[in-house]
């Protein structure tokens, strides 16, 4: 027999055994042999495979059908608009913008999408994670400004990687965006790069009110989301980047913000 559990472990959260039972036991036995082998790493690789496959079938399917729905979403945007524009039709305008404003909705849903399809262009290369962030800088500064928050950046020397950069940015900007989202305005943002054990790590802070465990708990799930205008991808996307680039990703919230860890094993 073949049994699964999960214990306590002191430094990482949980342990996953997995426990062979092969012997009979009876009232009268005195004591039982049980080999325990620590199915730690095994079970992550799996989970993080089995993960990493369905987001590729998402991914095919969002290159083949990405481009076949936006094309139409494009041409009912585009006559909404004439619409909104005729005199005859004013009383409709609030109908009108409620239409427009939910195509624009699926439009960057499939723009999101689209990201997943777009993953694995191009090859990993070795440059260094602070000169990404220092070329999407201004954009992400500009996105900061338009909802009255700041962004402080504290790089400090890291040692380069084999980084995948499109997908880095990407990652870096769904982060961000995240982070600012979730302020209030006059909220400031950072964003911090350090080496420490071994690992160069990302670190995303905000000022918002945290996550809501019941989102916590789901983290990553496609399609999750508490924005009226959300996709509920950015997170995925972020999950299976650091995944192909055998990272790792956690989160630390609570009512004074939300700080997302991302980390890079470095060999020398
Ligand atoms: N920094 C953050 N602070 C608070 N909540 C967050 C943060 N980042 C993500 N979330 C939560 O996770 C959900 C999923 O995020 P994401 O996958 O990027 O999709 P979206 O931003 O389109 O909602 C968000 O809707 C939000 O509820
Ligand atoms: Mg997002």
């Amino acid at each position: 027999m073949l049994c699964q559990k999960n214990l306590d472990h002191v430094d990482s959260g949980v342990i996953h055994v997995e426990d062979s039972r092969g012997l009979n036991w009876s009232k009268d036995a005195e004591s039982i042999i049980m080999v325990t082998q620590d199915n730690t790493e095994q079970k992550f690789i799996s989970e993080t495979m089995k993960r990493m496959e369905e987001l590729h079938i998402v991914g095919q399917l969002a290159a083949s059908l990405g481009h076949e729905i936006r094309n139409p979403i494009s041409v009912v945007k585009g006559f909404l608009q004439i619409l909104r524009g005729k005199n005859e039709l004013f009383r409709y305008t609030e109908y009108l913008d409620m239409m427009i404003s939910e195509v624009d909705r699926v439009d960057s849903m499939m723009n999101e999408f689209l990201a997943f399809g777009r993953l694995g262009g191009g090859d990993p290369a070795h440059c260094n994670l602070n000169d990404i962030i220092r070329s999407i800088l201004p954009l992400l500064r500009a996105y900061a400004s338009e909802l009255g928050k700041r962004i402080l950046i504290e790089l400090e020397e890291i040692p380069d990687l084999e980084l995948n950069e499109k997908e880095i940015r990407q990652m870096v900007m769904n982060l961000v965006r995240n982070g600012l989202e979730a302020m209030a305005v006059g909220g400031v943002l950072t964003i911090r790069t350090f080496y420490a054990d071994k690992q160069v790590v990302l670190a995303v802070q905000d000022q918002g009110e945290g996550i809501p465990p019941y989102i916590l708990e789901k983290l990553g799930t496609p399609f999750l989301t508490t924005k009226d205008n959300g996709t509920g991808l950015g997170l995925s996307v972020c999950l299976h980047i650091v995944a192909k680039h055998r990272g790792s990703i956690d989160v630390q919230t609570g009512e004074n913000g939300t700080a997302f860890f991302v980390r890079f094993p470095y060999k020398s």
